[in-house]
């Protein structure tokens, strides 16, 4: 009975410890890929380029949709910018609008690009920051066609 209970209290306090290594790396990571955006000219937090590059001009509309690579990226795009806010995978837990009911097609495109690029201020409190500058557009656009796959009907 007594060599069980060490035994668990053992293991208890590997799992923890594994738990503590694992987050901190986790963190170091995370520091280290904000360093590498700043020292960079143009801050890529995410990588696009594998995608068709959409130049200087914005779009309006999403050259991205139904493309499976953009899907891809952009599901892991959302995960890192913006589910803290709008929650994992999309499923909002109240704190920002759920996006999964955002209307698919051309006609949301160009509220989603503007809202993202922009962020919303409203008395000078930022209830979400802009993301222009940070992200290129063909990850706003890659996290829209994510998005997309996502969609619930309200
Ligand atoms: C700091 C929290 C925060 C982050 C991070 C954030 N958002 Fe938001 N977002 C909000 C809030 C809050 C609103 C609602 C603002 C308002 O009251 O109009 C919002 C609104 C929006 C809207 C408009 C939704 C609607 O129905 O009005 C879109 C689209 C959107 N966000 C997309 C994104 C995307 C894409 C990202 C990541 C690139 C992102 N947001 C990151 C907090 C955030």
């Amino acid at each position: 009975m007594r060599i069980n209970k060490v035994k668990t209290a053992t293991l208890k306090e590997t799992l923890l410890r594994r738990l503590t290594l694992g987050t901190a790396t986790l963190a170091i990571t995370a520091s280290a890929s904000l360093a590498i955006a700043h020292g960079d000219v143009t801050p890529q937090a995410v990588d696009t380029s594998s995608l068709t590059q959409l130049g200087e001009d914005w779009r309006i509309a999403n050259p991205y949709r139904g493309n499976a690579d953009a899907i891809r990226i952009g599901d892991s795009a959302f995960n890192q910018n913006c589910a803290r806010c709008h929650g994992l995978g999309a499923v909002s837990g109240g704190i920002a609008p759920d996006l999964r009911f955002l209307e698919p097609g051309d006609d949301m495109d160009e509220f989603f690009i503007g809202k993202v690029r922009n962020g919303v201020t409203r008395n000078g409190a930022v209830y979400m920051p802009p993301f222009e500058g940070t992200l290129t557009q063909e990850a706003m656009w890659a996290i829209r066609a994510w998005l997309e796959t996502v969609h619930e009907a309200q």
